[in-house]
């Protein structure tokens, strides 16, 4: 079952390997530079794809930056671990899919300026024994993460080694169906899928507090440049906030 998941999420994301963005203000290529946004769509609120479009978060404020900076966007969706490998490699311009700054990427990448807090929590059953961080300890406590994510990394290193799967999405359809004790995942996107699923609960003590930035080539300094200029005017002019109280104060359905 999970096997045929993940190969279904893999085949979906395969065939939508490209898309151009409309949630915001999408805009005709009038001739002007497109610029490639590298994403992992399973991730609201940063991104997910709403009427086959990738919405969200990061899509909003990279339409932004990008507008300013006078680009054409076009959304590039594919696994997690690909994201930063895909600039890293120059197949796209910037990474943005809510990327935890981390000494080990840095090495790998150029971050932006940090736009927003998160955190690495814990969802289990609501009516698990499982109630702080330390109760993962036990061997016995499958633990299900995003592959490539912080989560990931954090289980790994601190605990002991987690089941990985493609996305969270899936992580937490494990956790209903037994095939695990607990997943770890960042905080947002682990509010969204807990309001779908009234059977689980995220546990009030996070595991990590963490940063998240956009990711760029290391040769693309004026880039990064132009995005950091952009990122401040946005969190001086108000419009930073804006986009987060849209989708973060959003009463979930
Ligand atoms: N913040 C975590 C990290 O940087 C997870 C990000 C996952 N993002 C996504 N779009 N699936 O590793």
């Amino acid at each position: 079952m999970k096997r045929s998941l993940a190969l279904l999420s893999t085949a979906i994301l395969c065939c939508s390997a490209l898309f151009l963005t409309g949630c915001g203000d999408n805009q005709a290529n009038g001739g002007k530079k497109v610029l490639k946004m590298a994403t992992e769509a399973t991730f609201p609120p940063y991104e997910y794809f709403e009427n086959g479009k990738v919405c969200g978060i990061d899509v909003d404020i990279v339409t932004e930056i990008t507008k300013n900076l006078g680009y054409d966007l076009e959304v590039v969706d594919m696994k997690f671990d690909s994201v930063i490998l895909s600039v890293q490699t120059s197949k796209c311009d910037i990474a943005a899919s809510g990327i935890t700054v981390t000494e080990d990427r840095k090495k790998q990448i150029n971050f932006t300026h940090p736009y927003v807090t998160a955190a690495q929590v814990i969802i289990v059953p609501k009516e698990s024994k499982i109630a702080k961080p330390e109760d993962l300890k036990d061997e016995k406590i499958r633990i299900a993460v995003q592959q490539g994510t912080t989560g990931d990394s954090y289980v790994a290193t601190n605990l002991h080694e987690p089941l990985r799967y493609d996305n969270a999405g899936l992580a937490v359809a494990a956790l209903l169906a037994a095939k695990c004790e607990a997943v770890v995942c960042d905080s947002e996107p682990a509010k969204v899928h807990v309001s779908k699923h009234p059977e689980v609960k995220i546990l009030p003590i996070a595991l990590t507090s963490e940063e998240y930035a956009f990711a760029l080539n290391k040769k693309d300094t004026e880039l990064l440049d132009g995005f950091n200029k952009e990122l401040i005017k946005m969190r001086e002019n108000g419009k930073l906030q804006a986009i987060l109280d849209k989708y973060l104060n959003a009463k979930p359905e």
